[in-house]
């Protein structure tokens, strides 16, 4: 089966066996059978990178619904399906009125896959308003919970791309809302703009949705038209040290200040200093408006797309000094 229509870059990677699975019960099942040792677990396919055929049994997380776990005047609990879209999901929670993911909006991907790489956007994390998930056991098919403090949240990163990596799969996320009094965050500077120019002073939580879906498609493409990962490369964190020599030659560039000796660079910025943004390479390209995303033109091979980002890392290492990782997984 072609895999083309199930992952974001739109890579037409193939499966050898495929198998959808609408609920926990089937996946065990699955798991279980030892007929097709190898698996691949594939959620929203928009953090990966196919360069290659798929020689195993790929199973399609397509668990759905959505269900209240607790709720008081202030607050709701609710638990989602992984295989629920995450903005789909977003959007369903702000219709009712529930806060916390607003600045999340856009997403691509799914519910099961957002803890994974912690997404966060616009001064928001996806930790911030999780409970805990549950997940099957590859090994055993156990069922099991994480806590927040279990998932070991980072800057796009959780136990499941570390210890846990590869031995469990999850199957739903609880996240815990706010039904009134809303922690409303509209610190960042181009969230205060779109609001400013809309001469939105009291914000809902629609309105910051929209200031960030707005944001997201002048600088983001819509992976339905054009093949992408979001960003594909994490923004370096570097210490003090490396910071200062690189803050002495480029003065204009921005940063962020993590703690008092680590420095988060925009890769963004050193991609496009390295010369790459708006530039294409076949059917690969570096999108023109945000140079952290690598983009398809339509027929790029995974492989492609994996050497003009491998020419990238080396180009800003040579100019800055400063090595930059892929965020997507690439397989
Ligand atoms: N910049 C450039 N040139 C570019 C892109 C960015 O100079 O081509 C500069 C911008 O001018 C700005 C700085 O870099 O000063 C930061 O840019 P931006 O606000 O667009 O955010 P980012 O650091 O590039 C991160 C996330 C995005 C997230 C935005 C907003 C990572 C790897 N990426 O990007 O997440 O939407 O912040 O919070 O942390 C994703 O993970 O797929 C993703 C899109």
């Amino acid at each position: 089966k072609s895999l083309k229509n199930l992952n974001s870059f739109g890579i037409d990677c193939k499966a050898k066996h495929y198998v959808s699975i609408s609920s926990v019960s089937e996946l065990k099942e699955i798991l279980a059978n030892k007929e097709y040792p190898n698996r691949f677990i594939l959620g929203g396919g928009s953090n990966m990178l196919l360069t290659q055929d798929i020689d195993a049994l790929v199973i399609h997380l397509n668990l759905k619904g959505t269900t209240v776990i607790s709720e008081d005047e202030d607050t709701i609990q609710l638990e989602a399906m992984a295989g629920e879209n995450w903005h789909e999901f977003v959007t369903s929670c702000i219709d009712k009125g529930y806060g916390g993911l607003e600045n999340l909006s856009l997403i691509p991907g799914n519910v099961g896959t957002a803890p994974i790489q912690n997404i966060g956007a616009y001064g928001v994390e996806l930790k911030d308003s999780f409970v805990r998930c549950t997940a099957v056991s590859i090994e055993d098919q156990l069922e099991l919970s994480f806590s927040k403090a279990e998932c070991n949240f980072g800057y796009r990163n959780s136990i499941f791309k570390n210890e846990a990596k590869g031995k469990y799969i999850i199957t739903s996320v609880v996240f815990n809302l706010t039904k009134q009094n809303h922690a409303y965050k509209t610190s960042y500077g181009a969230i205060q703009q779109e609001l400013s120019e809309k001469n939105i002073e009291n914000p809902s939580i629609k309105d910051i949705s929209e200031a960030v879906i707005s944001i997201r498609q002048s600088k983001l493409p819509d992976p339905k038209k054009l093949g992408n990962s979001g960003s594909f490369f994490k923004n370096p964190v570097v210490n003090n040290e490396v910071f200062n020599k690189f803050r002495i030659q480029n003065p204009e560039a921005p940063f962020y200040e993590v703690s008092p000796t680590e420095f988060k660079i925009p890769a963004g910025w050193l991609i496009e200093q390295a010369g790459f943004k708006g530039k294409q390479f076949g059917e690969a390209g570096v999108h023109k408006n945000q140079a952290l995303v690598l983009v398809n033109y339509g027929n790029a091979t995974g492989s492609e797309i994996w050497e003009l980002a491998l020419l990238i890392q080396k180009k800003v290492k040579e100019k800055f000094g400063i090595y930059i990782e892929p965020e997507v997984n690439v397989i």
